[in-house]
């Protein structure tokens, strides 16, 4: 399982290993030394508590450990994000995956309008991740290849969702329909409703899903669902 969320003091030797002199390389920055963490997950502390937020420095983390950072910068003209990951996780995918899901903070529930980013040259690896996950090439600039991405129109879908020991929810334009349980049901319909949607009409997590639900209360309720939540690692001091 892959999931973004905040850092916390316990996590300096996972970030040294991040950033390592190979993963450093295309950065305009060396390696990070012990001092040197621990002021960084001071200040990403410090970031999260900030009203406005305007920085998000988020650990990427598959299944329980954590493999990368991701971040977004809102105290620049437009956001912008940046990642990072450890050289033994390259090439898995999980990059893609974390710059998908900061875009969905982004684009979800802070609903920026527009997001950027850029990479030298010389790392067209990270061109690629950043292509992958829908930005679009915008030219040089001090010689970095810089990228957009404007913030997608939200889907509108409309789900019916009939009790039948269980529910099975009935998709505005899918063939499918799942069915979720009464307990999976009673924690929050409209995260396990959006869910499902998302996973039968194929829709990314950066873009805005609004929901047209009608169920057995009667009249259909509109919902506009917020991106990824992103929970506080266990004993962080935030
Ligand atoms: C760049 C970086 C983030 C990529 O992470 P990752 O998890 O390996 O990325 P993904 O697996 O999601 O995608 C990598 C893509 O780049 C491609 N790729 C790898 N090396 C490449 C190269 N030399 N030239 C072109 N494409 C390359 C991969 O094939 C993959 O594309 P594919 O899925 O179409 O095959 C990682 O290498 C890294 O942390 N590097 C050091 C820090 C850094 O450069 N950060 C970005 C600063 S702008």
């Amino acid at each position: 399982m892959i999931e973004l969320r905040e850092l916390g003091p316990h996590d300096t030797v996972a970030l040294l290993r991040i950033y390592s002199p190979e993963a450093t390389r295309h950065l305009d920055r060396e390696a990070m030394d012990a001092a040197e963490a621990r002021y960084y997950l001071r200040d990403a502390a410090a970031a999260a508590a900030q009203t406005p937020r305007t920085l998000y420095v988020l650990g990427l983390v598959v299944d329980g450990d954590l493999v990368g950072v991701v971040k977004l910068h809102r105290d620049r003209p437009v956001a912008a994000v940046g990642y990072i990951l450890r050289a033994d996780a390259w090439g898995r995918g999980y990059a893609t995956e974390g710059v998908r899901r900061i875009l969905a903070l982004a684009f979800g529930r802070l609903g920026l309008p527009e997001v950027r980013a850029k990479h030298r040259p010389e790392n067209p690896a990270s061109g690629r991740v950043l292509r992958k996950a829908g930005f679009v090439p915008t030219g040089e600039h001090d010689g970095y290849a810089t990228y957009a991405m404007r913030a997608p129109t939200p889907r509108e879908v409309a789900v019916e969702v009939r009790p039948v020991a269980g529910y099975e929810l009935e998709i505005e334009g899918a063939d499918d329909r799942p069915f979720v349980t009464f307990d999976d049901m009673d924690d929050n319909r409209d995260e396990v409703v959006s869910q499902s949607v998302r996973e039968a009409l194929g829709i990314p997590g950066h873009v805005p899903l609004v929901l047209m639900i009608k169920d057995s209360y009667g009249p259909v309720a509109r919902t506009e669902e917020s991106a990824v939540g992103i929970p506080a690692p266990p004993g962080s001091a935030d």
